[in-house]
C-alpha cells in the first residue's frame, strides 16, 4: 500500500538575529498507513518543528511533504487548514486548550467541527483518563497532567487519519502513559490511524516497534 505520510528532501532552517539555524537537512522518511511510529531525539534535534511542518504549521524551508496523496505546502493557507482540520490531529506539547471553554467543550469542539462527534467514544476517553470530575472546570483550573490528558482526549476523540503527538506523555505518570497508549492502540484499531509520537519515553519507545530518530544537525551555517 502506498504510504501515507512521504517526505523527501525536507530542509528546515530558522534565521533570528541574523544568523541562520540548520535545524536539519535533505530528511526523507515514509509513514505506512495504519502504522506507529516513535520520533526520537535529544532536546533542540527539531522533533517539533517537524511536527508542525507535517501539520502544516509552520512551512519546510525545502522539501517535499505529501500526506496522502496532499502536497499540503502547494495549498493555500485556508485550504490547507481545512485539510488538517478534516484529516489530522495535533497533540501539542503546551497543550493549547481553549481557555475560555470548559474541559469538557475542548474535549468535544474539534470533533463537533468535523461532524464527527462520537458520544461513547467520548465517554470511554473521560473514564480511561480519569477526567470525569473535571469536566465543569476550566483550563487555569487543573493541573498540568490534566490538562495534557484532556488534549489528549481531544484529539483521540476526532479519530483523525493521521495523530501527531508532541511528547504526549512528558507530564504523566506511568499509569495515564499506559492509558495514552491504550488510546492510540484503539485508534491504530479502530480507525487505521496513522501515529507520529515524539517522545522522551523509555516506555512509550519501547512499546512502539518503529523508530525515526532525529541526529542533531543543526550546523550553524
Ligand atoms: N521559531 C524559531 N525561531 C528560531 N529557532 C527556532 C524556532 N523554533 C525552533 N527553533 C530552533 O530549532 C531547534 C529545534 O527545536 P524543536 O523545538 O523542534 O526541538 P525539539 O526536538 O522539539 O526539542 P524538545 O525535545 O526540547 O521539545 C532548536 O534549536 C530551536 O532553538
Ligand atoms: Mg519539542
Amino acid at each position: 500500500m502506498e504510504p501515507i505520510v512521504k517526505v523527501n528532501g525536507l530542509s528546515k532552517s530558522f534565521e533570528s538575529s541574523g544568523e541562520i539555524f540548520q535545524v536539519f537537512e535533505e530528511l526523507s522518511f515514509n509513514l505506512a498507513q495504519n502504522s506507529a511510529t516513535a520520533l526520537i531525539g535529544e532536546s533542540g534535534s527539531g522533533k517539533t518543528t517537524l511536527i508542525n511542518i507535517l501539520a502544516g504549521l509552520e512551512p519546510p524551508s525545502s522539501g517535499m511533504v505529501m500526506i496522502a496523496k496532499n502536497e499540503i505546502w502547494n495549498y493555500r493557507e485556508p485550504d490547507r487548514a481545512r485539510f488538517r482540520l478534516k484529516n489530522m490531529a495535533v497533540i501539542f506539547q503546551q497543550y493549547n486548550l481553549i481557555p475560555s471553554l470548559n474541559v469538557s467543550s475542548n474535549i468535544s469542539l474539534h470533533s463537533q467541527l468535523i461532524d464527527n462527534w462520537d458520544q461513547s467514544f467520548q465517554d470511554e476517553l473521560i473514564k480511561l483518563f480519569g477526567l470525569k470530575n473535571l469536566l465543569m472546570k476550566y483550563p487555569e483550573e487543573i493541573s498540568g497532567g490534566q490538562q495534557q490528558r484532556v488534549a489528549i482526549a481531544r484529539s483521540v476523540l476526532t479519530k483523525p487519519k493521521i495523530l501527531l503527538a508532541d511528547e504526549p506523555t512528558g507530564n504523566l505518570d506511568e499509569e495515564n502513559t499506559m492509558s495514552v497508549l491504550k488510546a492510540f492502540e484503539m485508534l491504530l484499531e479502530r480507525c487505521k490511524s496513522t501515529i507520529l509520537v515524539a517522545t522522551h519515553s523509555k516506555s512509550v519507545a519501547n512499546k512502539i516497534k518503529s523508530k525515526l530518530i532525529l541526529k542533531s544537525g543543526r550546523a550553524k551555517k
